[in-house]
């Protein structure tokens, strides 16, 4: 199940009010860049990646954390019911599948870590999945971003990033601009959309 869009706008609105920050605007970007890329694949539902990409980071209404914003997301959406979002709160961070691979600090309790775990371990990633680690990978806070300068970015702030995601990622921008036929930079208007 999944919030309407408008339900899920003032979930972020909401949320926001909880920790300010520019994750908000980025989590606007993810949303614009999914629906976008949607749009043109055709077998996809806009609105269902928009709302997923407007929620893909909303753990971080419960605080400034790391690897605990992928288990707060996914026990938060999981008690609204919005299963589908809480799907996304916990793979968009986990490209390869697997939670070896995260970039951040494993700030999480024994439980939560184990909550990811056990969720990773059932999921089956699908096209929404894919989508959203994509859009994560190119959106900025102000804007959309060119990946590689995203992934720069975020390399810069952590200290490193991991080979395996950062070939994913590439990997899905293939995928995606393969399906459409298209850049994905035209696609979602790069140089022009503003959160
Ligand atoms: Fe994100």
């Amino acid at each position: 199940m999944l919030p309407t869009r408008k339900e899920a706008e003032k979930l972020l609105t909401e949320a926001e009010k909880c920790n300010q920050g520019a994750w908000g605007n980025h989590s606007r970007v993810a949303a614009h860049c999914a629906e976008k890329i949607a749009q043109e694949c055709g077998d996809l539902d806009p609105d269902k990646a928009y709302i997923l990409g407007l929620l893909h980071d909303i753990g971080r209404k419960f605080g400034v954390r790391h690897l605990g914003h992928v288990s707060d997301g996914y026990l938060y959406m999981t008690s609204l019911g919005y299963d589908e979002a809480a799907q996304i709160c916990l793979t968009h961070s986990f490209n390869t599948g697997t939670i070896d691979a995260y970039i951040g600090t494993f700030d999480t309790t024994a439980e939560e870590l184990k909550v990811i775990q056990d969720a990773l371990k059932t999921v089956i990633m699908d096209e929404y999945d894919k989508l959203i680690q994509l859009c994560d990978s190119i959106a900025g806070p102000a804007g959309v971003l060119e990946i590689e300068e995203r992934m720069r970015d975020v390399k810069e702030r952590y200290g490193s990033y991991p080979q395996e995601k950062w070939d994913n990622n590439l990997k899905l921008k293939k995928h995606f601009e393969e399906k459409m036929g298209k850049d994905i930079y035209i696609v979602v208007d790069k140089d022009n959309f503003k959160p």
